[in-house]
Parts: structure tokens; C-alpha cells; sequence
């Protein structure tokens, strides 16, 4: 971390102008300038992921798929690495799979490699035994068809990892953490200048998706935003029969953090 790589990052998120027509050119407009700088200053942003990947441990030889994994942050969370018998880092910004597969090399990681495809679509050529997302869902304009894509290319019984911002709905079933006015409301906007869209409808939908395993919520501070949390979640689910969609999980219980 340095005071100059945190100022080259703030400039690009407040002034930078995020232009292109499509979804992968406004990605890598975005990210250009600060691709080098990324991972020290989403360190201290990004809360959870280290928690959230570490205590996957999937099966010997299992096989991963990280989606929007970026620079490939996540892979260092993941002692259990050198056991899979594949992992691939998908992402539609060039410039933070060139950090990727910086990482990769430097690391000698032989079994990792970098997609340069949509979540939305991307499909391996074996279902997989693992997937996750980490603070990519807000950044996915169709995040449905991010976590349809998921089940899709997950095996019968594999598993998904979700960490991601979000702001929680108004009227909420029982056990969930119920945001303020302005939590629900204006860090939303706050985010959405920079392209980050919270959803309230992510743990809804994973939660009619998947099998859940596990389910926490919590709050994040904001570097240099001395006043500003930004509620995130963690989620781990299966994979079930399909019979999910239809019935859905009893509600969590949550060690609860209002914000
Ligand atoms: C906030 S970054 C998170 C990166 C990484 N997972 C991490 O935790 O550091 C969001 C990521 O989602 C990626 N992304 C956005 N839309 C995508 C899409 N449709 N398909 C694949 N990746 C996408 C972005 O390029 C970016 O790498």
C-alpha cells in the first residue's frame, strides 16, 4: 500500500470518464489506469473474500470457476489451490486478466489459466465442482443470468461462494438484517456512479437457487470515507435436484448488522 498507488486509484474512481460501447469496453476503460494499483487499495474495499474462499476447501482434483475474478485476488485465498485439478479465472476485462496472468506466472501455478469471456455465457468444457463471485455480481448488468450460468455449469452437488455489496429490501423475512433509509437508498446511488449496482435481490435469488449452506451479513468501512459502511454478504450454497426453485431455503438466522 502507498499514499501515490491510493491516489492513482481515488482519481480514477471520482474523475476518470468510463466510456465504450459495450459492456467489455467500459469495463477495460474503467479499469486501464488503475489495473497495476488494483489489489492493494481492494484490499481494504473488498471485505470477506479471504474468509470466503479460504473455508471452500474443495475435494483433491476438484475443479473451479471464478467469475469476474479479476486480477485473480481470490487465488491467494486459496491454500487448498494446489489440489484442484483446474481453475479458471473468467473475467471480459483485458486489462486485469494481464494482472491475472502476471500472478499465475509468477506463482507457477500450472493448472490456473485466465478467460477472457462473459459470466453471463461462459461455459467449460466438464460441469465444474466449485464457483464463486466476489464483488463481480454488482458489476454484472445481468446478474440473473450470471448466477443461472452458475447452476448451469455446476456439477449435481457443487458448490457456490458469493461475496458481494448490497442493500437489503424494506420488508424482510425473518432473520435477515434490515438496513436504514439511507443505507437502502443513498449508498446505492453513492456506488452506482462508478458502475457497481447493490441489488437487494442477490440473497433472494441465491437463496431460490441453491441449497444454502451458509449465509452472513455484515458491514464494511470505506477507505477515506470515514462515514460510509457498505453492507456486504457471504453465501456458500449447493447445487440441490432442481426441487430448490420451487421451495426455496427457511429463512437465516444472522448474527444481525443493521446499517
Ligand atoms: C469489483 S471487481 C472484482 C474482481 C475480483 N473478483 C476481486 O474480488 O478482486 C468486478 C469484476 O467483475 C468483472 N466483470 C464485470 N462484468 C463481467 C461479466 N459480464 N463477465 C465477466 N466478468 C465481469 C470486472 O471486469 C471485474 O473484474
Amino acid at each position: 500500500m502507498s499514499l501515490t498507488s491510493d491516489l492513482r486509484v481515488l482519481w480514477h474512481l471520482a474523475f476518470s470518464p468510463v466510456r465504450g460501447k459495450t459492456h467489455a469496453d467500459r469495463l477495460d476503460s474503467f479499469y486501464e489506469g488503475q489495473a497495476g494499483d488494483y489489489d492493494s487499495f481492494r484490499a481494504r474495499l473488498l471485505k470477506g473474500r479471504e474468509e470466503l474462499i479460504s473455508g471452500l476447501n474443495p475435494p483433491a482434483g476438484a475443479t473451479w470457476v471464478d467469475f469476474g475474478g479479476g486480477t485473480g485476488a481470490n487465488l491467494e485465498w486459496a491454500p487448498w489451490i494446489s489440489h484442484c485439478g483446474k481453475v479458471q479465472v473468467v473475467d471480459l476485462c483485458a486489462p486485469l486478466l494481464e494482472q491475472c496472468d502476471k500472478r499465475i506466472a509468477a506463482r507457477g501455478w500450472t493448472q490456473v489459466e485466465t478467460v477472457h469471456a462473459d459470466a453471463t455465457q461462459f461455459t467449460p468444457q466438464e460441469p465444474v465442482d466449485l464457483v464463486t463471485f466476489s464483488y463481480s455480481l454488482t458489476m454484472i448488468p445481468n446478474w440473473f443470468a450470471a448466477i443461472d450460468q452458475a447452476w448451469r455449469i455446476l456439477k449435481p452437488g457443487g458448490r457456490i461462494g458469493v461475496v458481494d455489496f448490497y442493500a437489503s429490501r424494506k420488508y424482510l423475512d425473518v432473520g435477515q438484517v434490515r438496513h436504514s433509509w439511507f443505507t437502502r437508498s443513498v449508498v446505492p446511488v453513492w456506488f452506482a456512479t462508478d458502475n457497481v449496482h447493490l441489488s437487494r435481490d442477490h440473497l433472494p435469488y441465491l437463496n431460490q437457487r441453491f441449497e444454502r449452506e451458509t449465509q452472513s451479513e455484515h458491514l464494511a468501512r470505506i477507505p477515506y470515507v470515514p462515514l460510509l459502511r457498505a453492507p456486504y454478504y457471504l453465501f456458500v450454497g449447493r447445487k440441490g435436484d432442481g426441487s430448490q426453485a420451487a421451495a426455496g431455503n427457511p429463512p437465516a438466522s444472522n448474527p444481525a448488522a443493521a446499517g
